[in-house]
């Protein structure tokens, strides 16, 4: 059996899933729930500062986007940081970490941004014995509208500095959580790396509103006829979490910073993919939230098995392992050529490759005598739409055409490597890419 343990930033945990900064970390009572269903770690819900208390709405605080089938793929939420005492959560995080040594516990924090502050909280987090800490400049409601959380996250020059406070007052590993509600993710996971951040964790929540109510024209989860835009998670927000893990991992000023990957994670193939885009570990709250605690023995099982049929033994042996293939268009290689094949055998005649192609695309796709769906080579430049709408999994498929044979639509013969690309005369990154 594959070994999942995973050391991130020193910090060691049975397997690479940890539970990130939400309601399902909100108190002891669930989080040891949670490490007994096999949760490898636990990103505590974040923490604010000694002072009045945090007081959330009294009405419903999520929304929720559905596919079809009613399943969540995106969560929005306006919730704010813990509401429960500071002394009672710090209390709760040391009898947790004493009694499960072997599991990841990180405190997440969020507090004005003055170094006093910052300085009043850090010993007393210290204290409670937990692995590290994660800084919430994330949260793009509530808290933002007070200087904080997604605020913070905003401008790099405040990243860095209280990241920096950090370091300097506390001596176990500091995580910088990022906030997705930002132009190019490059400039904050920087200004963490300068301020001293030991990782970055991305993405937190996403600004949204998930849909309105036309009886009353409130924008939902509606308070008494209004509603404030929350944050959006979930399954819907993966691509968008995995293209700004990828960023960050591929630019030269942040490479090797190790990344905890959030976002959308369901199975352990999402997993697999963060992981090979550089994330050390992942945070998962939308699936336990929907799910429920034990859905991590899923991942466990998957990620193991996975693990076994490709030979690896440690989750090292395929992070970051999809990192040099992610690119710049310009480096693509144009010299290849695929082509849409339809499987007769599975299709079921509906006719959605045809309508797609037809009314949209290439017109590439023949509707013949008994609704037979036919490809016309001649036509197909392979942008993939039939397979993307195509209801029957892996009954349109694209095929390489093999080098030396003539693309019909071109009427060019297919090159044989992707080195005759990189160094032809047309590709406008012939030069960097050799
Ligand atoms: C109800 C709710 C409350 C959250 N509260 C926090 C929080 O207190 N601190 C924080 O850093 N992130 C918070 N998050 C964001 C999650 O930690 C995570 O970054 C986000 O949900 C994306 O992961 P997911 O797609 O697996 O849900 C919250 C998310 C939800 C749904």
């Amino acid at each position: 059996m594959a070994d999942l343990t995973t050391d991130f930033l020193g910090i060691s945990s049975p397997n690479p899933f940890w539970l990130a900064s939400a309601p399902p970390t909100d108190k002891e009572y669930n989080v040891r729930r949670a490490f007994e269903a096999g949760w490898g770690g636990v990103v505590w819900k974040t923490l604010g500062a000694e002072g009045p208390p945090v007081v959330n709405v009294n009405g419903p605080r999520y929304g929720a986007l559905y596919g079809a089938d009613r399943r969540l793929l995106g969560l929005n939420n306006i919730e704010l940081i813990t509401d429960r005492p500071l002394e009672v959560n710090l209390e709760e995080i040391a009898r947790v970490k004493s009694d499960y040594p072997d599991r990841a516990v990180i405190v997440s924090l969020m507090v004005p941004c003055e170094e006093a502050e910052w300085k009043a909280i850090l010993p007393r987090v210290a204290e409670t014995g937990a692995d590290g800490i994660e800084l919430n400049f994330g949260c793009p409601h509530g808290m933002s509208e007070r200087g904080m959380g997604a605020a913070v996250g905003q401008v790099p020059e405040y990243i860095e500095m209280v990241t920096r406070w950090c370091k300097e007052n506390y001596d176990r590993p500091v995580i910088v959580k990022l906030t997705p509600n930002i132009t190019d993710i490059r400039y904050p996971a920087r200004a963490a790396h300068n301020g001293g951040a030991d990782a970055v964790s991305l993405i937190n929540t996403i600004s949204s509103i998930t849909s309105v109510n036309l009886d009353n024209f409130s924008p939902e989860p509606s308070i008494d006829g209004k509603g404030s835009h929350g944050g959006y998670c979930g399954p819907a927000v993966k691509p968008i979490a995995m293209n700004m893990v990828a960023e960050i991992a591929r630019d030269p000023e942040t490479r090797g910073l190790p990344i905890s990957g959030i976002g959308g994670v369901t199975t352990w193939r999402d997993a697999a993919e963060f992981m090979s885009l550089g994330a050390g570990n992942v945070q998962v709250c939308t699936a336990a939230m929907t799910y429920g605690f034990r859905i991590v023995q899923e991942m466990t099982a998957g990620l193991s098995q996975w693990m076994d049929e490709k030979g690896y033994t440690s989750v090292q042996d395929f992070v970051g392992r999809a990192v040099p293939n992610v690119t710049d268009w310009q480096y693509l290689n144009l010299n290849y050529v695929a082509k849409a094949k339809i499987d007769q055998e599975q299709c079921i005649k509906c006719g959605r490759c045809y309508a797609a192609c037809e009314d949209t695309s290439h017109q590439a796709i023949w509707m013949k005598e008994g609704r037979v769906f036919e490809v016309n080579d001649a036509e197909c430049v392979a942008c993939n739409l039939c397979v993307d709408v195509c209801p029957v999994e892996n009954c349109i498929s694209m095929v390489e055409m093999a080098p030396g044979t003539v693309d019909p639509r071109t009427g060019r013969t297919v090159q044989d490597s992707y080195a005759n690309w990189t160094t032809h005369p047309n590709n406008p990154g012939a030069q960097a890419a050799e």
